[in-house]
């Protein structure tokens, strides 16, 4: 996969792509990252890439000519052979909410264009005309799209086959089967009079299998009921949320030792 990323801070992104998984994948050739700096589209003497908004009010907003200028470059050399347009997706707190589902869907192209906002937002062309997609990774204002365009690259190349270690590895991970993942625990047995759970050190897979997917679902009840609606279940799970929820099993919401709950922690 080869990814563009159109920004007016490259240097913000040196920290997270030169370390751990994506460095690796950049080094291992399974991806290509190449950085752009929208200023370098510009023609005038001072490089000018935002402005005044037209009608007035506070703050700048980034010009069209730059945006373009790069993008329709960077897709005259793709030479894009999918079936599909190239993506060319603008960050910005106004897209669809990024989960792993959209994750899931970038992984499967090879090559993607994102572009980072700033200021107070982008010209409105650029939206009508230019991008495929508008990607959010949340409900609050980031102050440009660089944290958000790393967030979603690196949610994307660890889908990448071989890009971690084992194939296996993002099959259990919270969100892949659509439920939080399941307790982990590594040596000590115990640590502090704190025991592993006994299951654990059975040998048995098929109940350490039972009871790690009752835990998947006992936690995402607790924590993202909402999930679960989603979620793929067995009728018998299904009515095992039934009995945990009329057990009260899904109250309390305690997310660490220190009572700190989930409802607490969500409120505005
Ligand atoms: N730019 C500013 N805020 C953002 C957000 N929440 N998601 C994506 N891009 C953004």
């Amino acid at each position: 996969m080869h990814i563009d990323i159109l920004t007016l801070f490259p240097e913000m992104f040196g920290g997270p792509f030169n370390a751990s998984i994506l460095k690796r994948a950049v080094d291992q050739k399974r991806i290509s990252i190449s950085l752009h700096n929208i200023r370098d589209y510009t023609h005038d003497r001072h490089h000018t890439v935002d402005d005044y908004a037209y009608g007035g009010g506070a703050g700048m907003v980034l010009k069209p000519e730059p945006i373009f200028e790069a993008v329709e470059k960077l897709k005259a050399e793709s030479g894009n052979k999918e079936s599909r347009p190239l993506p060319v997706i603008l960050l910005t707190p106004q897209g669809r909410l990024f989960c792993q589902r959209i994750a899931r869907e970038l992984s499967q192209h090879s090559h993607l264009i994102l572009i980072c906002g700033h200021y107070e937002g982008v010209d409105e062309r650029i939206r009508q005309y230019l991008v495929t997609d508008e990607v959010s990774i949340g409900d609050y204002v980031l102050s440009g799209g660089e944290l958000a365009a790393m967030v979603v690259v690196d949610a994307v190349v660890r889908l990448l086959p071989g890009v971690l270690g084992s194939e296996a590895s993002p099959v259990d991970d919270s969100h892949a089967s659509g439920l939080l993942e399941y307790p982990q625990y590594t040596r000590p047995e115990v640590y502090r009079e704190w025991s592993v759970p006994e299951v654990l050190l059975s040998g048995n897979h098929a109940r350490i299998a039972r009871w790690r997917r009752q835990q998947a679902i006992q936690r995402t009840l607790q924590r993202r009921p909402e999930l679960l609606d989603k979620a793929n279940l067995s009728l018998k799970e299904a009515g095992s949320i039934d009995k945990l929820k009329e057990s009260g099993a899904n109250r309390g919401d305690v997310v660490n030792g220190y009572g700190i709950t989930s409802r607490s922690q969500n409120k505005p």
